[in-house]
């Protein structure tokens, strides 16, 4: 990042775009190819960019620009635009990876990482070893020779296990191997791994950096080596985001700062008040002290972020009563916008993890998930006060 720079002026001024008519607002290059007037022209934007732009696939001024940001944000050489956070995830998976490759994740992680890992490269004959959960010693005795690729998922989905990002970096890098760590649910604003030895960092922009569940676009982030390399995966797979949705992630970006802020206020007093109610058996937040991963968060992140999950008391019945008794949070998939949404991960959300996978990995079938918004906190906690009712859970 910029050292003059803090995080909020770097996200709304840093990165270039061409524009000559020094709009403030970003231009959107809506436009799939650009035309040259010459061979020698069309020859010289075919090589590289920059300097050029020749077909929007390949990339774009609008979709650069956010690129250009993201690196600064993440700290990393380069970042490359993705059509949604899965292309930024099997992307960057794909080029560090090739047949006979073996690669570590945990089984907590979003269900579309869990099955690219589970079934996706085994298919391709990569070996791949699924954790039950996200300490450096599974991540260690895991390791086989041919190992390359340590991925991470801190806070994770929907346990919110926190990994200690700095120490598994060490392990990969002292093993030859990479560590690609899904940054997702923490933001930029919260942790940057980078910062920590990690080699790539992959978004869901779909989440925190759009924040305003109107875009699907992925991001990834690192040396320019990887970007590079990443690039042609992407160019040849096709996962190349619209212009349109790269501008949405760039008016996203500007106010990054302020809504993660109040998120990980209001989720901190929302967990708070979970955790004091009596329908509830357990919450889930990073930054409530009894949770086993509090300490590596209060030292890798700035703030514990605006995701929580917590048990209903009497498992599924009373959940879903709970669940569907709620008036302000929306039923949905997805997360970190400004509305406030809530899912369902063993009714709804995980059921493509097979049901005893589940289990081992503390999915409960009471289990609520939460990600809030940027709502009034009280209005949040009169809401759930409300569905937590006892009177209504029998
Ligand atoms: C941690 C994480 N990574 C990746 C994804 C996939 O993102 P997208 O839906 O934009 O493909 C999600 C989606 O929920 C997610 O939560």
């Amino acid at each position: 990042m910029n050292k003059r720079w803090g995080f909020s002026t770097t996200a709304i001024h840093g990165g270039k775009i061409a524009d000559t008519h020094k709009s403030v607002a970003a231009p959107i290059y809506q436009t799939a190819t650009y035309y040259y007037d010459t061979a020698e022209e069309g020859a010289r934007l075919g090589q590289e960019i920059p300097p050029g732009f020749v077909y929007t696939r390949w990339s774009n001024p609008t979709t650069r620009a956010l690129e250009e940001k993201m690196a600064l944000l993440e700290g990393a050489e380069d970042a490359l635009a993705t059509a949604s956070g899965m292309g930024a995830v099997s992307c960057a998976v794909l080029t560090a990876l090739k047949r006979g490759d073996h690669a570590i994740a945990p089984s907590a992680i979003y269900q579309a990482t869990y099955q690219l890992f589970a079934e996706m490269l085994p298919s391709y004959g990569i070996e791949t070893t699924l954790l039950p959960d996200t300490d450096t010693q599974s991540y260690e005795r895991a390791l086989r020779p041919n190992t390359r690729l340590l991925f991470i998922e801190t806070p994770n989905n929907p346990m919110l296990a926190i990994t200690d990002a700095a120490k598994v970096a060490s392990l990969a890098r002292a093993h030859g191997a990479m560590t690609i760590a899904d940054n997702t649910w923490a933001t930029p604003y919260n942790h940057t791994p980078i910062s920590d030895g990690v080699h790539a960092v992959v978004h869901s922009a779909t989440k925190y950096l759009g924040g305003h569940h109107d875009v699907t676009l992925g991001l990834i982030a690192g040396s320019s080596d990887f970007i590079k390399k990443t690039k042609k995966q992407v160019r040849i797979l096709g996962t190349t985001p619209d212009p349109f949705g790269a501008w949405l992630v760039i008016r996203g970006l500007a106010t990054l700062a302020l809504r993660v802020e109040r998120q990980n206020a209001t989720a901190l007093r929302l967990a708070e008040f979970l955790a004091e109610h009596p329908s509830v058996d357990r919450v889930h937040y990073p930054g409530l002290r009894a949770h086993p991963g509090h300490a590596v968060a209060a030292k890798q992140m700035r703030g514990f972020g605006g995701m929580l999950s917590f048990e209903v008391k009497g498992g599924y019945g009373p959940s879903v009563r709970v669940f569907e008794r709620l008036e302000i949070p929306k039923r949905a998939t997805s997360l970190g916008g400004v509305s406030t949404l809530v899912s369902h991960p063993a009714g709804i959300s995980s059921v493509h993890m097979p049901r005893e996978v589940r289990a081992a990995v503390g999915i409960s079938e009471g289990l609520i998930r939460v990600s809030v918004g940027v709502e009034d906190v009280d209005d949040l906690l009169g809401d759930f006060s409300q569905a937590l009712n006892p009177a209504h859970l029998s």
